[in-house]
């Protein structure tokens, strides 16, 4: 069986960050997101094959998951000519697939029992099979219905806040039948969510639900994918190995170089070649990218800071972003919700927020 991770959006509400990394290799901690996807598809026995639907930017992402060799799973790449939406990106990516696929949207991170999921499709011999999840706002997502046999008996997505009737939402992992993929116009933009799936409720055909109560998180936006970390490093979500078996300590690179003045609050994450100066304070839930450097005295409470990154003396960040090599010079101040693009440079004594 194929699982097919769909990994073509352009990831605008990541912006500025997604301009030169796409979403799919954002980095969680010091690995390319899609590896916890790997991780998770790689588990089902029956998966042989994880095919990555691309779009944008696919040389970026072939370039650091390459062909899986050093994944354990074999991995192609299949690149649109034009961004094809969901249901054209299936659709594209399975032209010479036959029988049952497993699909995946390239942002969310889940813990989900995906074994369980096929063996409900398979058990109810469905048509297509979803995984629900409850949050606390459908309206930002797909909203799914349900009766009491588990049957899909309505998929809106998006729905206005006065539509939104239950608190289950698509999860963004799909049991699919190929030879349903015909009602799927060809090379055509289409989506799987505003026209796929409401057409097997309108024709009656077996689609059902899945509910997941474990961990999920869509981490498309800079608020969820600080959250995605801070539930990692809390134990909340086990995706991580190190923060699995050490829940709430900190984990520092042996090759980190931490000053014996500065102080360091659990949980966070040094990575390796990192330099925290002289009385600089790490925060707990704060991420410190590959040979990033903190300067004396510099404050960084809850920020993550990608590869490269430098924090002047004296300068305090409260949970933003930087990108790669980011230049934070002494004395800056950036407030709650910045998030600073690659190689950015932010001169003394300013102020963000
Ligand atoms: N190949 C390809 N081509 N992939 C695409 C395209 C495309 O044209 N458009 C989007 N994708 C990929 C994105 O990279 C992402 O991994 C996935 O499809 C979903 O797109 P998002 O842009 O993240 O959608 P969303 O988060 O607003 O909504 C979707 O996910 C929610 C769960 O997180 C929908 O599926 C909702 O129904 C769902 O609730
Ligand atoms: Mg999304």
């Amino acid at each position: 069986m194929k699982a097919v991770v769909l990994a073509g959006g352009l990831g605008t509400r990541l912006r500025p960050l997604t301009l030169n990394t796409p979403k799919p290799i954002v980095p969680i901690f010091d690995r390319p997101f899609l590896y916890q996807q790997i991780d998770l598809l790689r588990k089902l026995p029956d998966i042989d094959e994880i095919i990555l639907s691309l779009n944008y930017q696919p040389e970026a992402i072939e370039r650091v998951v390459g062909d899986g060799s050093t994944l354990g799973i074999p991995i192609r790449h299949i690149v649109e000519p034009t961004p094809l939406g969901t249901g054209g990106a299936i659709k594209y990516a399975c032209r010479n697939i036959k029988g049952t696929v497993v699909i995946f949207n390239g942002d969310v991170l889940t813990d989900t029992d995906l074994q369980a999921v096929v063996e409900l499709h398979r058990k109810r011999s469905a048509y297509a099979t979803i995984v629900l999840t409850p949050v606390d706002n459908p309206w930002a997502y797909g909203l799914v219905e349900t009766d009491g046999r588990c049957n899909v008996t309505r998929f809106l997505e998006k729905p206005n806040p006065d539509e939104v009737t239950c608190d289950t939402i698509n999860a963004g992992i799909y049991v699919l039948e190929t030879d349903t993929f015909d009602r799927i116009p060809d090379d055509t933009n289409w989506s799987v969510e505003r026209q796929f799936f409401p057409s097997l409720v309108d024709r009656n055909e077996t689609f059902v639900a899945h509910v997941n109560r474990g961990y999920w998180l869509d981490i498309g936006t800079p608020e969820k994918y600080i959250q995605a970390h801070r539930d990692i490093m809390t134990g909340r979500c086990q995706a991580y190995p190190f923060f699995d078996r050490h829940a709430r300590d900190s984990l520092v690179a042996p090759d980190a170089t931490v000053s014996s003045k500065a102080k360091l609050e659990a949980p966070c994450f040094v990575s390796s070649g990192a330099r925290i100066e002289a009385g600089a304070r790490i925060s707990a839930h704060t991420v410190i990218g590959q040979g990033c450097v903190v300067g004396a005295d510099a404050v960084i409470d809850a920020g993550i800071l990608w590869p490269g990154a430098t924090v002047g003396h004296g300068a305090v960040l409260t949970d933003a972003i930087l990108g790669h090599g980011v230049r934070i010079d002494a004395h800056a101040r950036i407030g709650p919700g910045t998030v600073i693009g690659d190689r950015s440079v932010i001169t003394r004594y300013s102020r963000l927020s």
